[in-house]
């Protein structure tokens, strides 16, 4: 089974993940912008979608937000009402995302918060809001644990986390691998296994965006 084969598959099944317009303006101005295409794949953001839609999520936080393509798809869940809240490091990344946002009519709801995402989570902690219902990991792999405490800490009972890029076409189960992002995977999964505030599982994918997966974990 090949790379080939994975996209195929994807491709096959486009037409009922419904990608529209927005979503697919918010990846060619990405594209032109300059960023690296690593976003969710249609498939992904939709699955996204559909977990925030079964949590009934009001309040949605993410900490990776590049260009917002997967932030379109969780804001597109969310209630009137409700609010995202996403972390970025990137200037650039975040002007284009809010632009995405703007033109897919979700900039009402969604807060793109631009600076390193452990002190805007720090900041954070000493203001006042409703907890997170569901979190959305994708950023910089070393601190996937860091990212996951304070997640849990936003959270109240029943609230989901996702985590992506765990599996790292495999390389999470070489014992020998030093890259820094597969440890940062590592340090979550030996963290969650020993956590009883979570019940967690881990998920491999293969697909337009090749070999990885995602850990998703419910708040007792
Ligand atoms: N969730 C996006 C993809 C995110 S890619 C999607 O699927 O559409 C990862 C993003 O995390 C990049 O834009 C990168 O700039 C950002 N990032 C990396 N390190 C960060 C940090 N320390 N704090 C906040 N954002 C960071
Ligand atoms: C990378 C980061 C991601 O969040 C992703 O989904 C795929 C690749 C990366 O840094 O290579
Ligand atoms: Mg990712």
């Amino acid at each position: 089974m090949t790379q080939e084969t994975w996209s195929a598959v994807d491709e096959n099944f486009l037409p009922l993940v419904g990608e529209d317009a927005a979503l697919r303006e918010a990846t060619v101005a990405s594209h032109e912008g300059g960023l690296p295409p690593i976003q969710v794949a249609p498939n992904q953001g939709k699955l996204l979608y559909m977990l925030a839609t079964l949590r009934g999520a009001r309040n949605i936080l993410e900490v990776g937000t590049l260009g917002g393509y997967s932030t379109i798809w969780l804001a597109r869940a969310l209630p009137e009402g409700g609010t995202l809240t996403t972390l970025e490091i990137d200037p650039k990344h975040a002007e284009v995302a809010s632009k995405n946002l703007a033109r897919a009519g979700l900039d009402k709801k969604v807060r793109v918060r631009v600076g390193k995402a452990s002190e805007t989570l720090e900041a954070m902690r000493f203001e006042k809001r409703e907890p997170f219902d569901f979190t959305f990991i994708d950023a910089d792999k070393p601190s996937n644990l860091d990212y996951f405490d304070r997640a849990l800490d936003f959270s109240r009972p029943g609230s989901l986390i996702v985590v992506d890029n765990i599996a790292r076409a495999g390389k999470v189960a070489d014992a020998q691998s030093t890259d820094a992002n597969v440890l940062g995977v590592r340090r979550l999964r030996d963290a969650l296994a020993k956590n009883d505030r979570v019940t967690a599982t881990a998920i491999q994918t293969v697909g337009s965006k090749g070999y990885d997966g995602f850990v998703l974990a419910i708040v007792k």
